[in-house]
């Protein structure tokens, strides 16, 4: 399968899925790496690995609907089966969500603490077990099918970074196993219900 990915920081979960790809049985290719913004360390991962790269930033373009239309036209170039939202903080519009199935991850059990801040907020909200989600992306804010999650514990002293790593070294690999299982084995979806495989 053929993997576009979206980065707009330190890129980790992009490294962990450049890492899988190496070996021909994870089953996917990662054929470009997108970004909203120049000079994130995502960027230098893809270049290291020799992955083309494009960078789209919603201030270039003179509307949010032209920045979607001109994501989306350099997202199909490559032909993806799947494109996976790796730690991109833009929502993409219908040109890209009508065109390709997206995937997105959040450092957070969804529905709860959804949003830019899903690790600041749990600890805000005093909650013992928090953990990542592995979702399909719909036109809302982290509102789409659940794919796959995983509970991390939160333990007494918890900054937010402490706690978002903690979430990061599960989200990795989560993130990893389920794409490799959905480009190997096919999903559908049935209301708010993805099921992988046959
Ligand atoms: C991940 O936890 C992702 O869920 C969140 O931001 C983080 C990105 O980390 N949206 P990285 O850029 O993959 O290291």
């Amino acid at each position: 399968g053929r993997l576009v990915v979206l980065v707009s920081g330190s890129g980790t979960n992009l490294q962990a899925l450049l890492d899988a790809a190496v070996n021909p049985s994870f089953g996917a290719r990662i054929v470009a790496v997108g970004a909203d913004r120049e000079g994130i360390e995502g960027l230098a991962r893809a270049e290291r690995a020799s992955i083309p790269t494009f960078v789209e930033r919603v201030k270039d373009h003179p509307s949010r609907q032209e920045w979607d239309e001109t994501i989306a036209r350099r997202i199909a170039v490559h032909e993806p089966d799947l494109v996976v939202c790796a730690g991109f903080m833009k929502i993409l519009g219908a040109p890209t969500l009508d065109a390709f199935p997206v995937l997105n991850t959040h450092p957070a059990l969804l529905p709860s603490f959804p949003g830019a801040h899903g690790v600041r907020d749990a600890l805000a909200g005093g909650v013992k077990v928090t953990g990542c989600t592995v979702m399909l992306a719909d036109a809302g804010v982290d509102t789409g099918p659940i794919v796959a999650q995983e509970a991390v514990r939160v333990f007494d002293g918890d900054d937010e970074e402490r706690l978002h790593e903690r979430i990061k070294t599960v989200e990795r690999g989560l993130l990893v196993d389920t794409v490799g299982r959905m480009v190997r084995e096919g999903w559908t979806v049935t209301g708010r219900t993805v099921r992988i495989g046959n």
